[in-house]
C-alpha cells in the first residue's frame, strides 16, 4: 500500500519520544511540530549537547541528555540513532517504554534484534530516505505481527509529513527497499554529477549545466509519476530512430549500462542483508 502525505489532526497525536536527535529525529519532528503537534508532547533523547541546543532553538523541543522516566507517558518511540549505537540506546530505555510502541528508522536492524533489545513485540522498522528532510521521502515500512491497525495508523501519521509511505509484507523486502530509495538518492545525484560534468565540458557554466540536469530529473520523475504510461513509453516517445535522444540511447546500451546499473542496486541490497546481521548481533 502507497499513500501520500495525509493531513494531520496534530491535536489529535499523543506524545512522542525521539531517541537520537539528529537529521532523521529532526526531518520527522520538524515536520510534526509544522503541522501543528505543541513541541511540549515531543520528548528526545540526545546526549550531544550541540544538538539539543539545535532542536530547542530550531523547533522549541527540551532534549535530554539521557532517557528518563518521562518516556513512560509517550505512546510512540521513534528509533534514529546510528545502527551502531541502537543497543547500547535501548538498554536504559527497556525498563521506561515497555507499554510503547516502537518505530525504527535505523538502517539495516533487524525488527527482531529490536523486540529483543526492548523486551517488546510492538515494533515497527521504518527505511526511509534523505528527502525526508525536505517532505519529498520515500518510506518502507515493515510492521511486526503484533503491531495493530492503530499501531500502524500512529505511525502513518508521525511519518506523513516526511513524504510517501509504503508497507511491505515480509521483512526481508526492506532490504530491497534499501536497495532501491534508501541508497536511490545517492544513485540519482551520481546521474546528476555525470550530467552536470558533460554540461561543463560542453561549455556551459557550472550553474546553468547544474539547474539543466536537476531540473530535467525533477521534470522527468514529475511526468513519469503523472503519466498512465510506463516510463519504457515515455523514453520511447522522445527517441526517434537517428536523433539525438537515440545516439545517447544507443551509446547507453552499447555499454550495457541498465545491465550495470540493475547490478550495483543488487550489490545495495546483498550490503543491507550483510549489515543487519551484522547490526543485528548485540
Ligand atoms: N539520514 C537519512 O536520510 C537516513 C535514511 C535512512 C535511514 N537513516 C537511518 O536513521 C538513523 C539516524 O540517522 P541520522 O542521519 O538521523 O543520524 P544522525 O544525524 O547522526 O543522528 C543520530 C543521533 O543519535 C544520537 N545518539 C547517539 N547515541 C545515542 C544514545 N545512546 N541515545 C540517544 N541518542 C543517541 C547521536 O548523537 P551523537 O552525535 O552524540 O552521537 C545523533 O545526534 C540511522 O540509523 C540511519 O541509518 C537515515
Amino acid at each position: 500500500m502507497s499513500n501520500s502525505a495525509t493531513p494531520l489532526s496534530a491535536a489529535a497525536l499523543p506524545a512522542l519520544a525521539f531517541i537520537g536527535g539528529g537529521n532523521m529525529a529532526s526531518a520527522i519532528l520538524g515536520g510534526l511540530i509544522q503541522q501543528g503537534l505543541p513541541p511540549a508532547l515531543i520528548e528526545v533523547v540526545e546526549p550531544f549537547e550541540e544538538a539539543r541546543a539545535r532542536l530547542a532553538q530550531e523547533f522549541g523541543v527540551t532534549a535530554q541528555p539521557a532517557a528518563s522516566q518521562a518516556l513512560a507517558r509517550c505512546a510512540l518511540v521513534v528509533w534514529a540513532v546510528k545502527p551502531q549505537t541502537f543497543a547500547e540506546a535501548a538498554a536504559p530505555v527497556r525498563a521506561l517504554a515497555g507499554q510503547s510502541l516502537h518505530l525504527s528508522v535505523a538502517a539495516g536492524i533487524p525488527s527482531e534484534s529490536i523486540a529483543r533489545w526492548l523486551g517488546t513485540e510492538a515494533v515497527v522498522r521504518a527505511m526511509p530516505n534523505t528527502p525526508a528532510l525536505v517532505g519529498k521521502g520515500m518510506t518502507g515500512l515493515f510492521a511486526r505481527n503484533q503491531v495493530d491497525a492503530a499501531g500502524r495508523a500512529l505511525v502513518e501519521q508521525v511519518l506523513a509529513p516526511t513524504g510517501h509511505l509504503l508497507w511491505v509484507d515480509q521483512e526481508a523486502a526492506l532490504d530491497a527497499v534499501t536497495a532501491m530509495s534508501g541508497s536511490g538518492p545517492a544513485y540519482v545525484f551520481y546521474f546528476i554529477e555525470a550530467m552536470t560534468e558533460a554540461g561543463i565540458e560542453m561549455g556551459l557554466p557550472p550553474t546553468q549545466a547544474h539547474q539543466l540536469a536537476v531540473r530535467t530529473f525533477t521534470g522527468a520523475s514529475a511526468l513519469a509519476e503523472a503519466a498512465s504510461e510506463p516510463p519504457s513509453v515515455l523514453r520511447a516517445r522522445v527517441t526517434s530512430k537517428g536523433g539525438t535522444t537515440y545516439a545517447a540511447i544507443s551509446s547507453l546500451e552499447a555499454a550495457d549500462v541498465k545491465a550495470q546499473f540493475k547490478s550495483a542496486i543488487r550489490a545495495a541490497e546483498q550490503r543491507a542483508r550483510e549489515l543487519a546481521v551484522e547490526f543485528g548481533k548485540a
